[in-house]
């Protein structure tokens, strides 16, 4: 069996680390890198870090305008196609790079190539987000559809395709955190004491391109740290627009860093009070380790966590982040409620090597 595995972004690496290695055991396994991102503290701090193998292609497509990203995957994995003509083409996530995997996987179907698409059928229903025109789009073409819950199961039956092309599996972040934190164990980063801190990440570009949007959130972010500390290990994109808004890079009692490895993310996840977030992938991992996240967005797919109490949904208001916040502040039976386990996979891994190898 020839499996070709396509990836590019921070997320897709860490959430596909429990796959990858599983895959160079059904065969021939080729990994091929987009090259989405490439700053080593975006890319390869994390291949390091889960002991992945390096991949066989990177495509250095970089920071271009989005249509052209999407074209230049699907060109490069098509190229790679035609050359090892593959029984599976598999792909993780909502990112330009997953589109791009997709698209030209689907191109080969006649040819016998077959697409898999790893955490299918999340929705924001925000139709203007980038992500949610990519997940509609992978998962109207995939063959097989590994979807994490039950609720991403049912927005695939929604949309029309055909169950006997999904299967619930979980979601592959969960081995991914915890594997990294029973490494991390009882480390805390230097100079922070446990629940002494928030952890803040944000990125998406409904957050931070536009101007007025990321002031309102700096400025909510800039008003809690004037009560706790708040630790930001800053996205280059969010970096980037800071700079160009005109922003204070560096306020009061936030303490912005450079994007952090995946082990000292972990830690500093796992000893934050809470953390303020519009990551997918955080949000998750979070939940794994009991730790309240303020959802700085409208909406989110990952609603379980929501209505289990331990999330909450911010949105994008000063008055209504520092508000929340404030609540998290004063709540005296905080470390209880953090202990409350949420509802979490198992044998995910499992279940999509048995798939993919069937
Ligand atoms: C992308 C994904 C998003 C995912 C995120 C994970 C899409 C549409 N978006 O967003 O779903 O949550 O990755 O982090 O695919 N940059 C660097 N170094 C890098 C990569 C990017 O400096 O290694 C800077 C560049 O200025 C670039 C900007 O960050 O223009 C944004 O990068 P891009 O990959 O376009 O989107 P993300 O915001 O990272
Ligand atoms: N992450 C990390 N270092 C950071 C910020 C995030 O290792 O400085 C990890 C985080 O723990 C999660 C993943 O990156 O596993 C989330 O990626 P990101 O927020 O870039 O994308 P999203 O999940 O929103 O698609």
């Amino acid at each position: 069996m020839t499996i070709i595995t396509v990836l590019g972004t921070r997320p897709e690496i860490i959430k596909m680390s429990p796959l990858l290695p599983r895959f160079d055991g059904l065969g021939r396994h080729i990994v091929v890198h987009s090259g989405q991102h490439y700053s080593a503290e975006m890319d390869a701090i994390f291949f390091r870090e889960l002991e992945l193998r390096a991949p066989d292609h990177f495509l250095r497509v970089g920071s271009v305008d989005p249509a052209r990203q999407v074209g230049l995957i699907a060109a490069g994995v098509e190229k790679i196609i035609l050359e090892s003509p593959p029984d599976w083409v598999v792909v993780h996530g909502d990112t330009n790079t997953t589109l791009g995997g997709a698209l030209a996987a689907a191109k080969h179907r006649r040819s016998g190539v077959r697409l898999a698409h790893v955490e299918a059928g999340a929705r924001s229903f925000d139709d203007l987000q980038a992500e949610e025109l990519n997940r509609v789009l992978v998962d109207r073409m995939a063959d097989l559809l590994f979807a994490p819950t039950e609720g991403d199961a049912a927005n695939l039956a929604a949309e029309g395709i055909r169950p006997e092309r999904v299967i619930v599996t979980g979601n592959t972040v969960v081995e991914s955190c915890r594997r990294m934190a029973t490494l991390v164990d009882g480390e805390l980063p230097a100079g922070l004491t446990a629940y002494g801190y928030a952890v803040a990440t944000f990125h998406r570009q409904e957050s931070v391109d536009i101007p007025a949007v990321l002031s309102d959130i700096w400025a909510a972010i800039s008003e809690i740290a004037k009560r706790l500390r708040v630790v930001i290990p800053l996205h280059p994109r969010t970096r980037k627009m800071i700079k160009l808004a005109g922003l204070d890079p560096s306020p009061p009692g936030m303490d912005v860093r450079e994007p952090v490895g995946y082990r000292e993310m972990t830690a500093l996840l796992k000893h934050a009070r809470f953390c303020l977030t519009d990551s997918g992938g955080l949000q998750e991992e979070a939940a794994i380790l009991g730790v309240p996240a303020l959802i700085l967005r409208d909406r989110t797919e990952h609603r379980r966590y929501v209505e289990s109490g331990l999330h909450r949904l911010a949105g994008i208001g000063r008055q209504a982040i520092v508000d929340e916040a404030k609540l998290l502040l004063v709540d005296a039976e905080w470390q209880s409620r953090r202990a409350i386990p949420q509802r979490l996979d198992h044998g995910v891994a499992d279940r999509i090597i048995d798939a993919i190898g069937a």
